[in-house]
């Protein structure tokens, strides 16, 4: 049986309500909480920021993942670290010297992860795949919650699986955008081991129920 990782994200959670939505996230069967973090440079859109994880960070009690939508992130791996992450994911497509980059996230003590926009090819990992802990692969451009999963996913978690294998790596698979309990089974099936899921679960009547349904789907 396999244990696939429920990662809701707190960009859909009522920030008036937030430390309610954090407890209901706490006594749930969910894994982690995925942190957006957007700087309206990398991607058309600002989240939350610094002052905000501190918060979140002083009530959760499950493994913090934070997603860094943000250029040059290199500026921030130290700051992240203090403020509780546990993984730390930067995008492919901000990261001149991706290598560097995972190392010295690792220093600070994290797992490091590594995000695909929509476009972006598998095969721009062949030569780092072992220095990563995490790759997460965006099913929607990032920026927003609540948008379409694009179906290509599917194919390329399968390649993704595939490298993974070839290299011997131990990298999870991470899914991020319109996930949903009609293709979480798919995207296990295919190699996936995180889901992130946030309009999902937080727009749902019941978002406990939502996050066992999702549990579930994919055991
Ligand atoms: C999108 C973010 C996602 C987003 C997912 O840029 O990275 O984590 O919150 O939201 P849903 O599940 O609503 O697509
Ligand atoms: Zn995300």
């Amino acid at each position: 049986m396999k244990n696939t990782l429920i990662a809701p994200s707190v960009l859909a959670a009522d920030f008036a309500n937030l430390q309610r939505d954090i407890e209901m996230i706490n006594n749930s069967e969910a894994d982690w909480f995925h942190i957006d973090i957007m700087d309206g440079v990398f991607v058309p859109n600002i989240s939350f920021g610094m002052p905000v994880l501190e918060a979140i960070k002083k009530h959760a009690t499950k493994t913090i993942d934070v997603h860094l939508m943000i250029v040059d992130p290199d500026r921030y791996i130290s700051t992240f670290r203090k403020l509780g992450a546990d993984v730390l994911t930067v995008h492919l497509e901000a990261c001149t010297h991706l290598h560097r980059t995972l190392q010295a996230i690792k220093a600070e003590g994290m797992k490091a992860g590594v995000a695909l926009n929509p476009h972006t090819n598998i095969s721009l990992l062949e030569d780092v795949i072992q220095d990563i802990d995490l790759v997460c692969i965006m099913s929607v451009n990032p920026g927003f919650g609540g948008q379409s999963f694009i179906e290509n996913t599917y194919e390329k978690v399968e390649r993704l699986k595939e490298l993974i294998k070839h290299k011997g790596a131990s990298t999870l698979i991470e899914i991020d955008g319109g996930v949903t309990t009609k293709n979480a089974k798919q995207l296990v099936e295919a190699g996936a081991d995180v889901l992130v899921a946030g309009s999902f679960v937080f727009n749902s009547e019941n978002p406990q129920q939502t996050i066992v349904d999702l549990k579930a789907i994919t055991k």
